[in-house]
């Protein structure tokens, strides 16, 4: 398959939106990231994967530790801002009155829909991009917000209306 029929496949792919950050002030740093995902639940463990270019990927793997931010709809602005469309990159990406330190020293972000306190144990390289596999130590939530999704180049979030279903009607009984 060629790069531009794959890209036009995965476009297709609803992902959530997240904010992988690493560091303290004023050294912090983080990105915008879609591909991550639950790997497994003994130990808690999450992967992520990173381009190797991004500024971000060399400072998680010295300081081995990062936070997973999951954005919510109020966070398209910060979305952007994280992946570099507004040309402020480091410590610059961050406000001090949306962030606080996990403490193990990452950023989490105050009003994310939840945030994972991650230690690296892991990095698996694969082409342009590495697996940075994280054991979770903690986390934090806002069950009120709406995620944030991105998919065939828009925001969009998730419908409550489809999570209506009565459970015995969708034959969980
Ligand atoms: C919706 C969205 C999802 C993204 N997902 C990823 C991802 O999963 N992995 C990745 O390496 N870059 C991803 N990017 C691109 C990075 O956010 C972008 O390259 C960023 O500027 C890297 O930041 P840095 O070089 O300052 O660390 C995504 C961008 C957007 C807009």
């Amino acid at each position: 398959m060629t790069p531009q029929a794959f890209r036009q496949l995965m476009r297709l792919h609803p992902a959530a939106v997240n904010i992988i950050a690493t560091g303290q002030t004023p050294h912090r740093t983080g990105m915008t990231v879609s591909a991550f995902m639950s790997l497994g639940v003994e130990p808690p463990t999450v992967v992520c994967a990173i381009n190797r270019s991004a500024f971000t990927y060399a400072h998680m793997a010295d300081n081995l530790v990062f936070s997973v931010n999951t954005l919510s709809v109020a966070h398209i602005e910060l979305a952007k801002l994280f992946a570099g469309q507004a040309s402020l990159f480091g410590d610059e990406r961050f406000d001090e009155q949306q962030w606080g330190p996990f403490d193990s020293g990452s950023p989490f972000l105050h009003d994310a829909v939840m945030s994972l306190e991650c230690r690296l144990i892991r990095q698996v390289q694969e082409s342009t991009h590495c697996l940075m596999v994280g054991e979770v130590i903690s986390g934090r939530y806002n069950d009120t917000a709406a995620p944030l999704l991105y998919r065939d180049g828009q925001w969009v979030t998730t419908s409550e209306d489809l999570l209506m279903v009565p459970i015995e009607a969708a034959g969980m009984r």
